[in-house]
């Protein structure tokens, strides 16, 4: 028998404009797991009507995330990209799997109490069951690893225990996916909140990925470091933050250790700090802008990427399907 190579997933919502963050805590990462595993990643984009969103906006996404993935070396030949409204075996699923989920799991997911809070005029029944919609994007793919960020590593917990109740009644159907969340992946935080997470929620502390090389090194020059008096680079995440996430983002892209990077800046405090950060990463994102950019002007070649993403994704889904629908009794006399 044919060894198959270990399977790996994840979905990315198309939300917002990729970052700094995005690129150096995931995206490279997978960009480099395509020869050892079978990868398949596709842009979330029914998870995200779950809140209101801007419908020709939300196409733009649809769109410019694809080539902004491809630019960032997610090879379309050797990884599976595609979007998830163009294979309907996700929402066909979906229906299946609410009816092995238990109200009380979902009610207990802490996404789900933290966005009902944040949106309380529309706490849409989307909201409520999007881990099972989740479950139905891992489950259809067998997937051995699904990376995703601590976050979401409870929806994938409750994607297991649905894949295993659902075995238990009917066989083995599904694979049992592992979460993997990664360690080696850089965690960046926002330039000028060092306490949270990059987000595109505070855009002058965060670097997105199409910025110009002037803004960028603007942001580096607006980045907040520390407010004691000894203003020299050294690594200290507890007491200075600010320098640990530049000094972070420096070791990433340059490969240096944060020793060498102290001795680099020995005595230079961070008026030099602040922009050799800003144009390492500067020069590292222009060649994945340019192309981006080259990409997004070529809509027919992202669509034909899309239009075989879907046609791979599905064999895959569809099999799966097929064989759920038997499982719990749907008629299949169709030809
Ligand atoms: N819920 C994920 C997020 O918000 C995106 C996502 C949707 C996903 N379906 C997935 C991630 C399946 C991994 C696997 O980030």
């Amino acid at each position: 028998m044919e060894e198959r190579k270990k399977r790996m997933l994840s979905g990315i919502q198309p939300s917002g404009d990729l970052h700094l963050g995005n690129y150096l805590g995931a995206i490279k990462n997978w960009a480099v797991r395509s020869e050892e595993y079978d990868c398949f990643y596709f842009m979330a984009d029914m998870h995200t009507i779950t809140v209101r969103q801007d419908p020709a906006e939300l196409r733009r996404r649809s769109l410019n995330q694809l080539a902004q993935y491809i630019a960032c070396g997610l090879d379309p030949e050797k990884n599976v990209l595609f979007l998830q409204s163009h294979v309907p075996a996700h929402a066909q699923l979906a229906w299946v799997l609410d009816c092995y989920t238990m109200f009380g799991e979902l009610s207990r997911m802490t996404q789900f109490k933290d966005k009902s809070s944040k949106f309380h005029d529309n706490i849409n029944a989307g909201l409520f069951t999007y881990p099972v919609l989740m479950a139905a994007d891992i489950l259809l793919y067998q997937p051995d690893f699904v990376p995703v960020g601590e976050d979401q590593k409870q929806h994938v917990e409750l994607t297991r225990n649905i894949a295993q109740r659902f075995n238990s009644v009917y066989g083995d159907v599904f694979t049992i996916p592992e979460p993997l969340i990664s360690k080696t992946g850089a965690r960046i935080y926002g330039l000028t909140t060092p306490e949270a997470k990059m987000s595109k929620s505070v855009p002058e502390g965060c670097v997105f990925i199409m910025d110009s090389p002037d803004d960028i090194a603007r942001k580096f020059r607006k980045a907040v470091t520390d407010s004691d008096t000894e203003r020299c680079v050294r690594y200290d995440k507890e007491a200075k933050p600010g320098v640990a996430n530049l000094m972070n983002i420096y070791s990433t892209l340059t490969g240096k250790s944060f020793e060498e990077i102290e001795k680099e800046f020995d005595g230079k405090g961070y008026g030099v700090f602040k922009p050799a950060v800003g144009e390492v990463v500067a020069s590292c994102l222009r060649p994945i802008r340019e192309e981006a950019g080259r990409l997004i002007k070529d809509k027919a070649y992202l669509d034909e990427v899309y239009r075989s993403g879907a046609e791979k994704a599905s064999w895959v889904a569809n099999k799966t399907l097929r064989k759920v629908y038997k499982k719990v009794g749907f008629y299949q006399g169709l030809k």
